[in-house]
């Protein structure tokens, strides 16, 4: 375990991607829970998803008096500047991000401005304003073809195959060479497929239910034959709480140069789930949740179809490294989050 624990009183926080899924649920756990911690959120409000669900989670976010928030581009340079020189923030948390696999085949040009320029925003503006700890996203993602199951953050992971896990990778290393020039203490977080109340329409759990309540008919890749390590929203929170709050300490090499404070880690289930049991759950708990009805004819809005460019058989995180040093490892049953998302879908599209 960590012994170098930083305490988050009267400090000031500031999460990049604060109106998005994991953003807010950070920012909305910090505000909570640290109550003499400052938080800065930003967020473009982008509309690469439904615009309703990020306001929805912001106007939660405003009720919170030690919370502010700033609408702005992170691939902006001179807004970034700005608020670290108003804010002058100990701890950053970027969450900021063009998401998604498929995505980045239709739209290449978001992944760069956001994922690239912008962490690399945010990267200058840490080395001209030193800060305790950068935490950022990465995604295990850039497990990319992978051979070696479960990934493991020892393994070399350097084949994406998709341009989201190159921009994804490439914050990893460029955060290895700023933490190594300018002694900048970061950690980078793998988070592996993240579902939950409130999440992203654009992944599978979420546009599956979308489909199915309009008559669609949803497709499964690869024929069913992948594995998913689907991770519960409340537990990525936790390990991004317990993490940020351990920034790796600064040293000396023999050399007189700073070895860097960088670390990776994975942040996953740990117990990855076929394709087919995931669409099974999500039936049940639909109908659980009376979002759709008990003679919904499932098999005839169900098609398997071959692989996606950009995918991947499987996912599956080793979490050793996260349960050595912050004595934490997700835990929550996929029909327990899938129960939550579906009852928060109710409430959110039909029970008005
Ligand atoms: N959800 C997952 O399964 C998952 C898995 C692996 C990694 N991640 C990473 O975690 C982070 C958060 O993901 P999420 O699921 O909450 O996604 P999200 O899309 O809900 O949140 C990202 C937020 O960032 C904002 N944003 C995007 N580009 C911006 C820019 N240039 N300037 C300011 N704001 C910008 C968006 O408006 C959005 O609100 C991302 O970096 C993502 O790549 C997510």
């Amino acid at each position: 375990m960590f012994v170098n624990e930083m305490k988050l009183q009267n400090k000031t926080v500031l999460v990049t991607g604060a109106a998005g899924f994991i953003g807010a649920n950070l920012v909305k756990r910090l505000c909570a829970n640290a109550k003499d911690c400052r938080v800065i959120g930003i967020d473009n409000l982008n509309d690469y998803y439904d615009v309703r669900l990020k306001e929805t989670r912001l106007a939660e976010l405003q009720s919170f008096d030690n919370f502010l928030f700033v609408k702005g581009n992170i691939a902006d340079k001179s807004i970034i500047i700005s608020l670290f020189d108003t804010y002058k923030p100990q701890v950053v948390v970027n969450l900021a991000a063009q998401a998604g696999v498929r995505y980045s085949i239709e739209n290449p040009d978001a992944y760069i401005e956001s994922n690239i320029v912008g962490f690399f925003n945010i990267l200058e503006a840490c080395r001209f304003h030193p800060v305790e700890h950068l935490v950022y996203a990465s995604s295990s993602s850039v497990y990319g073809s992978n051979a070696s199951i479960p990934y493991s953050t020892e393994d070399k992971a350097d084949s994406p195959v998709s341009l989201y896990a190159a921009t994804k990778k490439s914050n990893e290393l460029m955060a290895h060479a700023y933490s190594k020039l300018y002694n900048i203490p970061s950690t980078g977080l793998r988070f592996f497929t993240v579902y939950g109340p409130a999440g992203r329409p654009d992944m599978a759990y979420f546009g599956f239910t979308n489909k199915l309540l309009q008559g669609e008919t949803i497709e499964i890749f690869n024929y069913g034959n992948c594995q998913r390590d689907f991770t519960y929203v409340d537990d990525i929170i936790e390990g991004i709480m317990r993490v940020m709050q351990s920034p790796p300490e600064r040293a000396t090499g023999e050399d007189g140069l700073p070895i860097p404070p960088y670390r990776v880690y994975n942040i996953g289930n740990n117990k990855p789930e076929n394709l087919l049991d995931f669409v099974n759950i999500l039936q049940e708990e639909l109908i659980r949740a009376n979002v759709l009805p008990k003679d919904y004819d499932f098999e005839a809005h169900k098609k398997l179809v071959p692989m996606q460019p950009g995918d991947v058989p499987i996912t599956y995180a080793d979490t050793s490294a996260l349960t050595r040093d912050f004595g934490f490892k997700p835990a929550t049953p996929l029909r327990e989050g899938i129960r939550k998302f579906a009852e928060w879908y109710y409430e959110f599209y039909l029970s008005k």
